[in-house]
Parts: structure tokens; C-alpha cells; sequence
């Protein structure tokens, strides 16, 4: 805030800022230490923002960092308004908050609102103060240790009493947690004033958010529970209010360990915190991996009310404390004591004192799906430091201390945390064999591709590219299988399906998705596509502890390899009395039961059949969810060698477009049906047919080897039919030496292009075949005329022959092209595409990458330009033979301006600034996905 009053906005950014919030958990204390004095320090923290940044990161939670007797870890507040001079100073603290924003983070503190340290000069004040007088109320008295009796006490292992005798004052003061913080009192209005005060002495220094620590227990009422009053309430409303006069984009963050019913209350009508723990979520996380029953998880998320559109949950795994078990049932907390803490040394009041991964038993698998549950749960995760590397406890420290020790950075001496003496530290850095320094630290973990560290990148880059995981809505799916945990992240047009398998062993899940017909998960951690959901369950096997994360997509691609391998919809039978014939109501006979028969059969044909074999060609792109009303404008028997094959052009409308023509040969296998059911035909397949006994299959004819050479060895002679009211013609090209031996070679074909069906014969000829033919010039067949017959240049593919219909009008359409092949190795633009999901992907697991592979001077992408150049090279010279053709108007030369190069350089830099402001919003990983669907509508 300033002087003046105004309002004041927080680093830059959406006033939401803590829902799209990855936070990390920081004590300053175990760090790093910058000045080797054995404690860590702001400076050191400073020093390694970008760890945390890099990490995915982007809100750093910091524990309590006040001038304290350290007997509580720094909660024991002496003073509100310094900085421990072990960590620093203010001046440290401003450029801490600075470095953060510079990195487009933000930081939230504590404001310890409940109590104070003893040793606070308000307390030394109060004790000594009269009775009744404004110093003495900071805090709560009694003569007696007998009110509020109904109260339970927290610190249950250390403290017998919430009441204890203070002899300066002669008095008793009362006190939630520790017999040395006293509780102050929120009946004093000067003592509200004076907190409020304090709040926006941090909040000037550029503070974005406060944990509010144990906001359940601010004041008290005789005969209540004392937790959750509404006078607490009121208090919150005071300081919310307080904040929203004078600030923007700063957020409050409740600490309330209560039921899911009392922790909503903490978000009032958006009025007090817009952020609060989810409690009892948590340990609720720990008993569905124990019990390997999704039960726990899906009851409490089923308990848990609406917030307000405003708020949001902080979720989280692990913290500072013991593992709380306040809020769970007597027996399910003997479940968890049993499960998670058979030693009782690793219990401490009613909770378990471990860190993550030796409570999941250091098994990496129960590690990630823990993780994976934190990422895509609603709420915005917190990361407690260290968890990220799978850091261990030491139980034998006192107090919370064992999940506190000195963050490792790497297997030198302490860990890397100080150079100090081993015996200075504030606490012992791990040492034994499985989770100590030499073993789990943060230099190993960044050096290898598989560590914990970088899975949790991986896993962080694609919760921050979907702000469904932050924003959404959850849709709790429940799939007769109770060892998986399935629910859905919904947010604008976004689906996210997460499907986590909580058991052990491997499970096969069947889950209804039928809302989401025909759309395809691409799994976020690999960007691989899975077959398209239907209206039956989808069935999903999973390994033991193994989890999937889907978008569910509906302009993504289907994935190439599944037409191969996956059968779509079950095959219809045509009954087909009159072999091809039935099928254009040329029946025998005047039968009148079999003239009704083949009308069935055209009828099934052209609605049921043609509509489902079209919707599955990838060429074929509907435009509405009706139904393509299907014409078939010609047919033809084409007969070759003593084979027949069915020649149909086919006029598609959909969803009231302009009609378009479809061409399809047809060929019939009248083998063995299990043979075709299993064989290389099935991607082609149109439906089963009958005549008699007789059972074969009709299929797309470029399924078909014979009729693919039948093409080839047409085009080498000529070969012209009549069809469409004019000529199908197929031709070589002048000049050109063709045979049908030319076409000897295997067959492999390319099914799932967009545009066309590629088909190579050999490694000499490539037939390009255009099933849905636009009329009149072929850009493939013209440049390719000029290159081949008027500048023959030798790195471009020749076209030697094509198959064209003519019309009676004299217009042609191009359906197919006859190209010798260029030995290649790919296409530059895929090259391209993979090329930058490699770099990010590397990228993404270390921001340094560049750095530490580079030298000065060194260029990474060296090997890359060099490639892009000769593409440069390749295109330039291949202008210069169209150029010597010097014929056409298409193909003119045409001189290049100045303007012209200024205009092509000035949108090839916008292009560039846009991908990378693109790349800089999207994130890494996201931006990789965008690239190959741009791909696919520019090449
Ligand atoms: C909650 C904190 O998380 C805990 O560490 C502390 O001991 C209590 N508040 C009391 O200050």
C-alpha cells in the first residue's frame, strides 16, 4: 500500500494467480547456506530460485523466518516486523521478493495470527501490565485453570494443559499449543488493530499471499470447542476486508485441520480466505494406497462442498509437521498407524512424523501415483522441499525435527547445504545408506534422465500446460473396479481423464465415457493418441501403482498404427445374390422377393456401410454430426487378367455443405473369413459379403496388390474407360519409359495421410491416390509436368504417369499420381517438428541444458541449421529449374522487390515472435502438441 492509501497490485498477472499455483515449501533455516554458518539463509534461498523455478515451481511458500526463541521452529513469534538475523535482513528480504517476481513467481509467509512467543514484548508488557488494561488483554487470562474445559488440547504428547501459570503475572494464560506461546486475544480491538498493522507491513514489502496459521482457534467461548467460532470468523472477515481496501492480487491461505464441512466455512461468501488447506483429503490419500480402495478418497471428495468460483483448495502430501491424523475415525487411524508407522517412534502427537518416501516404503511407483494424485486432484499443489528428490526422516531428532534436515544438493560434505562444520548445522543433514546425501541428492537427480526429480518436472510441465488441473471441475467416474481411482478435469473446452491404479498388481478397468464418443485420449505425459472412445466402456489394462492421464481430444489425430491393429466397428453381412450387380439394382430376374432383397442390400450399402467405412478414413473429414447423404453418380466394372473390380464415384454431402466426390474401387476376397478378419485387408475392409455359401469380404481395391499393379501396368500402356459421362484415362507421361515390371517390388502402403493414400511399390514408384479429388489444375501434376519433362532436376520426384477423370465438358480432375521415388530420409517439416520436442523435452527436464553443453560461442543448433540451409539450398535451386523453364504464366519469373523482402522478412519475424510468445504461455511441453496440429494444417 502507499502512504497515500491507494490500492496496490502484486507482481503482474491475473488476480487468480494462486488457482493455476504450484507451490513449494521452503524453511529458509534448512536451505541453503550462503555464509557456511551452518544455517541457511534468504541469501542462500536466493541462490536458488531457479532450482525451484526450474522445478515447475511458481509460488514459494516460506516458513516462519521472524526473530524467535526457535523453540517451536520459528511459530514461536518474538518478533512480527524483523527478519532472524541468523537468515538476514529486510534488505535481503526485499531482493528475495524482487528475484521472485523478476522470475514471474510469487511468495506467501506466515502471519501467525493465534499466538505469539513468550518472549514477545507484547507478552513481556501484558504479564506485567494491570488487570484489565489494553497491554494486559493482548492475551488471554484466568485465575484458575478451569475455563473452557470443554477444549482439546493439540501438542497432546507435550502439553497437559491449555492453561499455564505465569508467575510475573500472577495469573494464568492460555494457550493452544505450546506452553511458551500464549494466545492472544481477539476481543481486543486494539490488539486486531495492531495484527492488521502487521499484515500490511508485509504485504508493502510486496508479500502475495499469507498461510494464516492456526486460524481455527483465534478466540474462545465457554462451552464451545473453541475451534471454528464465529467470532473466529468475523476476525477473518476483518483482515479479508482490510486486504481487499487496499490491495490486488494478494491471497489468504487458511490453516484450518478440520472436517470438510468447518474448512468451508473458511472461504465464507468469498469474504474471508480465498485459499484453505484440504485436511481431510490428505490422509485419506494414504489410506486408499493402504487399503488399495479408491473409497477414502472418493467418500471424503464426495463430502467436500462446493467454494465459492473464486477460491481454492491447497492440496498436499506432506508438510513441516507430523502427518495429521486428528480428522480421520478412530479405526481408520489405527489403519494408518499400523500401515504407515509400525515403528512408535514415528508417531508424535495424533499423527505420524515421516517424510513421503519412506512412508510409501522408498517405492518409486507409490511415489508417483502419490504425486500424480497431488498434481491433478483439485487445488493448487504444495510441494514439500525435498519430496521433489525423494529425501528421507530421521525419527530420532525430537519434535518435528527428522522431516526438517538440511535440503541435499548433492553428495558433498553436508549434503552440499554449508561448508560449515558437520557438528555446526542447525540440524544433522541425512547420512544413512538408502536416503542420505551421498545417495538422494539434487546434482545426482538432475544428471539423470530417469530420476525422481525429472519425472516430477515431466509430471509438473504438464499440470502448468493444462489449466484444467488448476480451474476445472471434477467429475468422479466410478468403474466397477474399486482399485481404480478415475475422475475427470473439466475446464472451458478441456476434458482431462485421470485413471490412477491404486492396487499393486496390474488391473484391467472398464470405464463409461460414452459422453465422449469419438473423441481420442492423447496421454499428456507422452502426447501418444489411444484408440477413440465409443459408446461401449473403454478398457483400459494398467500396471501396479500405474496411472494414465488423457486428454480427451477431439481435433486430435486418430493414432496411425490403429487402423492396423484395432477393429473398427463390427463388419456388416451383404447378401449379394447378383455378385457386383446387386449393388446397382441390375438383378436377374424378375423375382419380385429378390428384386425386395437387393433393395435391402443397396440400402444397407449406401447408409449403413459407405457412411461407417468413410468415417473412418482419415482423408475424409466430416463438418456436423449428421449423417453424409451418400449418391453413387457412376460405377463401372473394370476387368483385368480374369479379376473384376468395381469402380464408384460417390457424391457426399454433409451437414447441408456442397456435395464432394468420393472415388472408390472395390475389390471382393471371396477367401477365408477368419483369414480376412485377421489379415492385411481389415484397415481396408467395407463389410462381409454373401452369395450362397459363398462368404468374402469387400474391401477399398487400393488394399488390393493386383489392382494396384493392374494401375501401374494401365498407365505404362494406356488405357482409357468410359465412365462419369466421360473417360477415365490412364496414362505415362510423355517422354517416359514405363513397364508394369517397373512396379515389381513389395507393396507398403501409407493409410493414414491426411489428404491421400500413398502407396510405394518397391523403392521405384509412388502412387499418390486422391480419394476426395478437387476439379480442375493438380498443383502435384503440373510442377511435376515442368520438373519432369521441361527441367528435369534430379532431386525432385518425377511424375511419370496419372489417372484422371475427364468429364464431357473437357474438365478434369486428377485422381491419382504415378511419381518415381527420391531416395529420402523423411521430410524436413516432421524432422522439424520432432526435432523441437526432442529440444523441449530435453529442455524441460533442465533449464541449464543449453548451458552445459555450450561453450561460448557454441551454437546447439548448429547441426540443425546446417540441415535448414540445405533445404534453403534444395528450394532455391529447384526455383532456378522452374525459372529455365521460363513458360507459363503460372510459373513466370517474376522479379523480387526490395519491399517484397522487407514484407517476407517482416512476417517471417512476426511468425517467430508469436510461436515464441506462443511457446512462452503454453509451456514447453504444450506448445510441442500445438506445433504437430499447426504442422498438420501448413505442410
Ligand atoms: C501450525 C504449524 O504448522 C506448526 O508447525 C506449529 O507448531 C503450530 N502451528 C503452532 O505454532
Amino acid at each position: 500500500m502507499t502512504k497515500s492509501g491507494e490500492t496496490v497490485v502484486s507482481g503482474p498477472g491475473d488476480a487468480l494467480w494462486y488457482k493455476d499455483a504450484v507451490i513449494y515449501e521452503v524453511p529458509v533455516k534448512a536451505f541453503f547456506d550462503s555464509d557456511n554458518d551452518g544455517i541457511g539463509d534468504l541469501r542462500g534461498l536466493i541462490s536458488k530460485l531457479d532450482y525451484i523455478k526450474d522445478l515447475g515451481a511458481n509460488t514459494v511458500w516460506l516458513l516462519p523466518f521472524y526473530p524467535s526463541p526457535m523453540r517451536d521452529d520459528g511459530y514461536d513469534i518474538s518478533d512480527y516486523r524483523n527478519i532472524a538475523p541468523e537468515y538476514g535482513t529486510r534488505a535481503d528480504f526485499r531482493l528475495l521478493v524482487r528475484e521472485l517476481h523478476h522470475r514471474d513467481m510469487r511468495v506467501i509467509t506466515e502471519l501467525v495470527l493465534n499466538h505469539t512467543s513468550d518472549a514477545h514484548a507484547w507478552f513481556q508488557a501484558a504479564r506485567r501490565a494491570p488487570h484489565g488494561s489494553v497491554k494486559r488483554d493482548y492475551y488471554v487470562w484466568s485465575d484458575d485453570d478451569k475455563k473452557y474445559a470443554g477444549t482439546r488440547r493439540i501438542f497432546s504428547d507435550t502439553e497437559s494443559s491449555n492453561w499455564t501459570w505465569d508467575p510475573v503475572a500472577g495469573a494464568y494464560f492460555w494457550h493452544r499449543f505450546f506452553s511458551h506461546q500464549p494466545d492472544l486475544n481477539f476481543d481486543n480491538p486494539h490488539m486486531l488493530q495492531a495484527v492488521l498493522r502487521n499484515m500490511r507491513f508485509w504485504l508493502d514489502m510486496g508479500v502475495d499471499g499469507f498461510r494464516l496459521d492456526a486460524v481455527a482457534y483465534l478466540c474462545e467461548r465457554e462451552g464451545t470447542s473453541n475451534e471454528n467460532l464465529p467470532e473466529t470468523h468475523a476476525v477473518l472477515r476483518r483482515l479479508r476486508a482490510e486486504l481487499d481496501r487496499h490491495y490486488v492480487g494478494r491471497m489468504l491461505l487458511a490453516e484450518a485441520n478440520q472436517w470438510p464441512e468447518d474448512v468451508r466455512e473458511y472461504f465464507g461468501e468469498s469474504d474471508e480466505c480465498h485459499m484453505a488447506y484440504h485436511f481431510p483429503l490428505m490422509p485419506r490419500i494414504y489410506m486408499a494406497v493402504a487399503s488399495e480402495d479408491r473409497h477414502p478418497v472418493v467418500e471424503i471428495l464426495r463430502q467436500t462442498p462446493e467454494i465459492p468460483a473464486s477460491c481454492q483448495w491447497a492440496t498436499f502430501l506432506r508438510n513441516h509437521d507430523e502427518l495429521t491424523l486428528e480428522k480421520v475415525t478412530d479405526r481408520e487411524r489405527d489403519y494408518l498407524y499400523n500401515a504407515y508407522a509400525a515403528d512408535p517412534r514415528a508417531r508424535l502427537n495424533l499423527g505420524i512424523r515421516r517424510r513421503l518416501a519412506p512412508l510409501m516404503e522408498n517405492d518409486r511407483r507409490k511415489i508417483e501415483l502419490m504425486t500424480v494424485l497431488l498434481m491433478t486432484l483439485p487445488g493448487s499443489p504444495v510441494i514439500y522441499y525435498g519430496d521433489e528428490i525423494g529425501m528421507g526422516d530421521n525419527i530420532y531428532l525430537g519434535d518435528r525435527n527428522g522431516v526438517r534436515t538440511p535440503m541435499q544438493w548433492s553428495p558433498d560434505r553436508n549434503g552440499g547445504f554449508s561448508r560449515a562444520d558437520p557438528q555446526q548445522l542447525c540440524l544433522p543433514v541425512n547420512t544413512d545408506a538408502v536416503y542420505g546425501a551421498q545417495t538422494v541428492n539434487v546434482e545426482s537427480q538432475l544428471r539423470s534422465p530417469s530420476s525422481l526429480l525429472n519425472w516430477m518436472k515431466r509430471l509438473i510441465a504438464v499440470r502448468n500446460a493444462h489449466r484444467a488441473f488448476g480451474r476445472g471441475s471434477l467429475v468422479l467416474i466410478e468403474p466397477g473396479n474399486r482399485k481404480i481411482l478415475a475422475y475427470l478435469r473439466e475446464y472451458l473446452d478441456e476434458t482431462i481423464l485421470c485413471v490412477v491404479n491404486l492396487s499393486r498388481t496390474p488391473q484391467a478397468v472398464e470405464i463409461d465415457l460414452s459422453r465422449y464418443a469419438k473423441r481420442v485420449p492423447v496421454e499428456l505425459t507422452a502426447r501418444t493418441a489411444f484408440p477413440p472412445v465409443r459408446d461401449t466402456p473403454y478398457f483400459l489394462t494398467m500396471p501396479g501403482y500405474g496411472f494414465f492421464l488423457f486428454r480427451l481430444s477431439d481435433e486430435s489425430g486418430v493414432p496411425e498404427w490403429r487402423e492396423e491393429r484395432v477393429p473398427r466397428v463390427e463388419l456388416q453381412t451383404l447378401v449379394m445374390p447378383d455378385g457386383w450387380a446387386t449393388l446397382f439394382g441390375a438383378t436377374s430376374g424378375s423375382n419380385r422377393v429378390r428384386q425386395a432383397l437387393a433393395d435391402r442390400t443397396r440400402a444397407q450399402w449406401k447408409r449403413e456401410v459407405l457412411t461407417s467405412f468413410l468415417a473412418s478414413r482419415r482423408w475424409f473429414e466430416t463438418s456436423g454430426n449428421r449423417s453424409p447423404v451418400i449418391e453413387i453418380l457412376e460405377h463401372a466394372e473394370w476387368e483385368v487378367g480374369g479379376r473384376s473390380w468395381l469402380l464408384a464415384l460417390l457424391s457426399v454431402t454433409d451437414g447441408g455443405e456442397k456435395a464432394r466426390e468420393c472415388f472408390l474401387p472395390m475389390s471382393i476376397d471371396w477367401g477365408d473369413t477368419d483369414d480376412i478378419q485377421s489379415g492385411a485387408l481389415r484397415p481396408w475392409a467395407l463389410a462381409y459379403v454373401r452369395q450362397q455359401d459363398r462368404v468374402g469380404l469387400l474391401y477399398e481395391a487400393f488394399g488390393d496388390d493386383a489392382f494396384c499393379h493392374a494401375l501401374v501396368a494401365a498407365m505404362a500402356v494406356g488405357v482409357e474407360l468410359p465412365f462419369a459421362g466421360g473417360t477415365l484415362r490412364l496414362q505415362c507421361n510423355a517422354g517416359v519409359s514405363l513397364s508394369g515390371d517397373d512396379a515389381a517390388g513389395p507393396i507398403r502402403r501409407l493409410l493414414a495421410q491426411r489428404n491421400d493414400i500413398g502407396i510405394f511399390f518397391g523403392s521405384t514408384l509412388y502412387l499418390k491416390i486422391y480419394p476426395a479429388p478437387t476439379a480442375g489444375v493438380s498443383a502435384d501434376v503440373e510442377l511435376g509436368r515442368v520438373q519432369s519433362e521441361v527441367a528435369p532436376y534430379a532431386s525432385v520426384p518425377a511424375i511419370v504417369g496419372t489417372l484422371a477423370l475427364e468429364r464431357a465438358n473437357g474438365a478434369t480432375t486428377v485422381l491419382g499420381v504415378l511419381q518415381r521415388v527420391v531416395e529420402n530420409q523423411g521430410d524436413c517439416w516432421d524432422y522439424t517438428i520432432e526435432y523441437l520436442e526432442r529440444h523441449f523435452d530435453d529442455h524441460a527436464q533442465s533449464a541449464t541444458l543449453d548451458q552445459d553443453t555450450s561453450g561460448p560461442g557454441m551454437d546447439v543448433h548448429a547441426q540443425y541449421c546446417l540441415l535448414a540451409g540445405r533445404i534453403g539450398q534444395r528450394t532455391a535451386e529447384m526455383h532456378l529449374a522452374l525459372a529455365a523453364a521460363g513458360e507459363g504464366a503460372a510459373l513466370a519469373t517474376e522479379a523480387v522487390t526490395a519491399p517484397d523482402v522487407e514484407a517476407w522478412t517482416l512476417q517471417a519475424v512476426t511468425e517467430l515472435d508469436q510461436v515464441l510468445a506462443h511457446i512462452r504461455v503454453q509451456g514447453q511441453r504444450h506448445t510441442a502438441v500445438d506445433l504437430k496440429a499447426r504442422g498438420g494444417q501448413q505442410k
